[in-house]
């Protein structure tokens, strides 16, 4: 049996781990003395973002907070580093748990105390371009450096008073929310896309796509780019609204046939979707990833799927318009009595 058919099909949905709670980190035992094959994947994965070409296409925000959270592209950091460099800034702290993939109640539990966990886990060497499960190499390299600034604490702030007030179906949107924002979001900075979330930074593979997108969008001339790029993307989504919701529904769809979990067979199902919908595959609907603006009816109308790739990317006009586009949806949940 090869590797690739060992391996779970994932349907988007999060399995059920069995988790030894005696093995559970302590708060005075968060440290992992790490092999110095985990600390070369650590390394690879690292430099292999950190590279100009792909940087150029992550917003401002992050690599200005890379440069304060100090990150060694040679060694896994110590929560102890992490914490020395996030908590003075912003409040936050980090938790190590063993927990792979920790689900949303008690995840929210924690952010209500400002606190951001990690997973022991990180990815093996087969999964250096693509994992669909979020690792450490995700948790720190794709979130953390966010987490020293302001604007993205009030962020992260946001969800947890709403979550915890939110009633079932309510929560449901509301992890929706965060995945097309701080994991999978886009931000315009100077009338260009900008990669915003975390989930993308930390998966080559998808990170490749988007900028390869973006590269796409101008030389087949979908963006005129002497003129405002927001709002041709928002005009586009205007006038394409069933379209996209087809696709989307198409979408759900292959996820809940566990299509859409290898990098294999993410887009390319997507491209022969496009076929059977009738969709013509041009414009914005041309590419691997569709971008829409962030927008929470259409947000709402997304099941989160994890453990997939993802094929629409949601786009904010600026950080401030994304603040007030999550406070519209939160903000009157977290108001409730
Ligand atoms: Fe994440």
């Amino acid at each position: 049996m090869t590797t690739n058919q060992r391996r779970p099909v994932y349907t988007g949905d999060i399995a059920e781990q069995q988790i030894d709670p005696s093995q559970e980190y302590s708060t005075e035992n968060q440290e992992i003395d790490f092999s110095s094959e985990q600390h070369a994947i650590w390394a690879d994965l690292f430099t292999g973002v950190n590279q100009p070409y792909l940087m150029e296409h992550i917003c401002q925000e992050y690599k200005d907070g890379l440069a304060l959270l100090d990150l060694d592209p040679y060694q896994i950091p110590t929560v102890a580093h992490l914490n020395d460099h996030i908590s003075p800034r912003t409040g936050w702290r980090i938790e190590r748990t063993v927990v792979r993939y920790t689900p949303a109640d008690e995840w929210y539990q924690k952010f209500a105390q400002r606190i951001f966990l990690i997973t022991d886990y990180l990815r093996t060497r087969d999964q250096m371009e693509f994992t669909p499960e979020p690792d450490m190499f995700h948790d720190i390299f794709g979130h953390l450096p966010y987490l020293t600034m302001d604007f993205y604490a009030r962020i992260e702030d946001k969800f947890a008073p709403a979550y915890l007030k939110a009633t079932q179906e309510e929560r449901e949107v509301i992890k929706r929310l965060a995945w097309y924002s701080t994991e999978f979001g886009l931000v315009m900075e100077d009338n260009r896309f900008k990669i915003f979330g975390a989930g993308i930074i930390s998966g080559r593979a998808e990170l490749a796509n988007a900028i390869m997108e973006f590269y796409r969008l101008s030389r087949d001339t979908v963006i005129d780019f002497t003129g405002n790029v927001f709002e041709q993307l928002n005009e586009h989504f205007l006038s394409r609204k069933d379209d996209l919701y087809r696709v989307i529904d198409g979408v759900n769809d292959l996820h809940r046939r566990g299509q859409m979990s290898s990098q294999d067979e993410g887009w390319n199902v997507v491209h022969s979707l496009f076929e059977t919908l009738g969709v013509e595959r041009a414009g914005y609907f041309g590419g691997d990833v569709i971008l829409a603006p962030f927008d929470v009816a259409t947000i709402a109308h997304i099941p989160k799927t994890v453990y997939a790739f993802n094929p629409i990317f949601f786009v904010c006009e600026s950080f401030e318009q994304m603040d007030a586009l999550l406070d519209s949806y939160l903000k009157p949940i977290s108001r409730r009595n």
